[in-house]
């Protein structure tokens, strides 16, 4: 996050965050890159690009200039490090808990989750031989009975939907942390507008953004606008797709005063 950002204050981090604005066009909006690859200079740059010597764009799937701010907005609302988009709220989870364990390994998760949270952990997940072992939120000694040398990450949501409980971010961190994993939390229902899970000990933050923004765009965009032979649940999101939530996310610190949350 640049040095500039952390000063900034939540509204103008949701409206500008992440943005550098273009030197040549000066567009004020975020641009929509709809491109694949990227032009190299000479093969010695692209060299050092595949390299990891010098930051650039080599390849839409693993960066492009769009869904970059996307990211980088989110990082900052959130106050985490970097972003990554997917093109649901759902590949993000699985791409994070996939990154985390493997085969043979497992997953403590409080039973504070979105019904399509549920069906991925209970039911997809095995099929990959990871097992799911869930827990209430507020069994802090059965949280705790429930890890073992298999685990690799505790999971909750910081408000359960449907259940709308709230979770002791700071207590079940401390547990995650206690046995060396990480807390990876799902902040959908509240959005980094009523709390940012990060600054209470969590360490991975997953947000569903269709979900985040819902009034304010449709919640299909995400998935249909995406092209390319990628399809899937867990496909990268696109330029078109990241330039939806980039614009819907402007509105958030304005939501938080309007009435959109009163029905928590
Ligand atoms: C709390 C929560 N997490 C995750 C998801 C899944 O997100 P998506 O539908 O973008 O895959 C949802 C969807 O409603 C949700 O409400």
């Amino acid at each position: 996050m640049p040095e500039n950002e952390k000063k900034r204050q939540f509204a103008t981090v949701a409206v500008h965050g992440g943005q550098s604005v273009d030197k040549t066009t000066k567009a004020r909006a975020v641009p929509i890159y709809q491109t694949t690859s990227y032009v190299f200079d000479d093969s010695a740059h692209a060299g050092r690009l595949f390299g990891l010597e010098e930051f650039g764009n080599i390849y839409t799937r693993i960066m492009n200039p769009t869904t970059d701010v996307f990211e980088n907005r989110i990082a900052a609302l959130e106050g985490g490090v970097a972003g990554l988009a997917t093109a649901s709220g759902q590949a993000a989870e699985t791409l994070t808990i996939i990154t985390l364990a493997r085969a043979g390994e497992e997953i403590v998760s409080t039973t504070s989750l979105y019904g399509g949270t549920y069906n991925l952990f209970h039911y997809t997940l095995p099929r990959l031989g990871i097992t799911v072992r869930f827990v209430d939120a507020d069994d802090f000694d059965g949280l705790r009975a429930a890890i073992n040398e298999k685990t690799k990450a505790l999971y909750t949501e910081t408000l359960g939907n449907p259940k709308l409980d709230v979770s002791d971010i700071e207590t079940l961190a401390g547990i995650a942390h206690e046995n060396g994993i990480p807390l990876v939390i799902d902040n959908t229902s509240a959005s980094p507008a009523l709390t940012r899970p990060i600054e209470w000990g969590a360490d991975i933050v997953v947000n569903s953004q269709p979900s985040l923004s819902a009034g304010m765009e449709p919640r299909s965009a995400a998935s249909s606008w995406t092209p390319g032979a990628l399809t899937g649940p867990l496909r990268r999101a696109s330029s078109p797709t990241s330039s939806i939530p980039t614009r819907a996310i402007t509105v958030l610190a304005t939501r938080r005063h309007s009435g959109t949350w009163r029905s928590f």
